[in-house]
């Protein structure tokens, strides 16, 4: 039903140096999740997939915008095997191009006829705020050590805040638009934030075991970056004091230093400690928690399917 409407929405126009990028970001598709999410959680609560259309397209527009920002924020080269938007083009094209998929965000959820739509706009709002806090943390915690700064609640706290409220809103939105309950609305938010932990964890573990073919990523960028993953974060705690020194001085590097080398010597810290199981451990508990919170929710067990289906979908992902 997603890639449907997206098939029928036009966002190629002019100038087309503003909207080529804008057309060919969201043609490489992706995952689609956040609008699978709304369309899903909306359903389950009542309303019909027509009234829904407008804010599936605004939230995966909005997604989209911060991946354009986030590729050139992180220096990232690829995205969906392609070659990201301030790569192909160049800086300003990813700054305005993104600047104008917020706004047409926007005008999606302006489209919303419904007595709810209020309600689902400002939730929006305050996502999209919360979304940047997180990226701004994302970007302090780059310069900050480990060794006296990031720690693993800080972390929780940042990837909260840059991915989790988003997958959360999307469900919420959803909610909303149904007319759903108070309390109802606060258990799908729930589920949407442990869900969004898990797949900020999934995405960290992807960036250092990932297949660059599979995850459409470069891999090691995280470490190229001197980014405070739950990675080096967790490995820190696994390591003794002459391999913690060593992962304390390569992840605040200067950007100099010979990157491949860098990732190289990480990695062989992260099997030394076997970081990839702990990794895994923690991403479990997090899938478990919000199957908790998706068992919480009063509705039909057979309404609930498409979001369980999601769940099992999105555990196994390798992309
Ligand atoms: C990437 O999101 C950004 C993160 C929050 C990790 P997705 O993994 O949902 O990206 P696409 O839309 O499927 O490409
Ligand atoms: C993504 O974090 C968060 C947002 C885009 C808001 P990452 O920087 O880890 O996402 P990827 O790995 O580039 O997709
Ligand atoms: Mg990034
Ligand atoms: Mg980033
Ligand atoms: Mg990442």
């Amino acid at each position: 039903m997603v890639e449907e409407i997206f098939a029928n929405e036009q966002f190629l126009s002019e100038p087309v140096g503003l909207y080529k990028p804008i057309d060919y970001t969201l043609r490489l598709g992706g995952k689609r999740i956040r609008p699978m999410m709304l369309l899903a959680s909306g359903c389950m609560f009542g309303a019909e997939p027509e009234e829904l259309h407008d804010a599936a397209i605004g939230i995966e527009l909005f997604h989209n915008f911060t991946l354009l920002h986030d590729d050139l924020m992180d220096r990232s080269p690829l995205r969906r095997g392609q070659p990201t938007v301030y790569t192909k083009w160049d800086d300003n094209t990813a700054v305005l191009s993104g600047d104008t998929m917020f706004a047409m965000a926007w005008r999606c959820f302006l489209r919303i006829n419904s007595p709810h739509s209020h309600a689902a706009m400002r939730c929006f709002c305050d996502t999209a705020i919360e979304v940047c806090e997180g990226q701004q943390k994302d970007m302090d915690f780059e310069r900050m050590t480990m060794a006296d700064g990031v720690g693993l609640g800080m972390y929780m706290e940042m990837i909260r805040q840059k991915t989790a409220v988003l997958l959360a809103a999307s469900l919420e939105i959803g909610a909303l638009l149904a007319g759903a309950q108070d309390e109802e609305v606060e258990r799908i938010r729930n589920f949407g934030l442990h869900l969004g932990l898990a797949f900020q964890l999934q995405d960290d573990l992807l960036d250092g075991y990932g297949d660059t073919a599979v995850f459409g990523k470069k891999t090691g960028q995280d470490i190229r970056d001197n980014k405070k993953t739950y990675l080096p974060l967790l490995a820190r705690t696994m390591c003794n004091n002459q391999q913690r020194d060593e992962l304390d001085s390569l992840f605040s590097a200067k950007k100099n230093m010979d990157e491949e080398e860098k990732v190289r010597r990480v990695m062989a810290i992260y099997n030394t400690v076997g970081l990839r199981r702990a990794v895994d451990t923690t991403i479990a508990e997090e899938f478990s928690h919000a199957v908790e919170c998706l068992d919480s929710v009063g509705a039909e067990e057979g309404r609930k399917r498409p979001l369980r289906d999601l769940v099992q979908t999105l555990f196994c992902r390798k992309k």
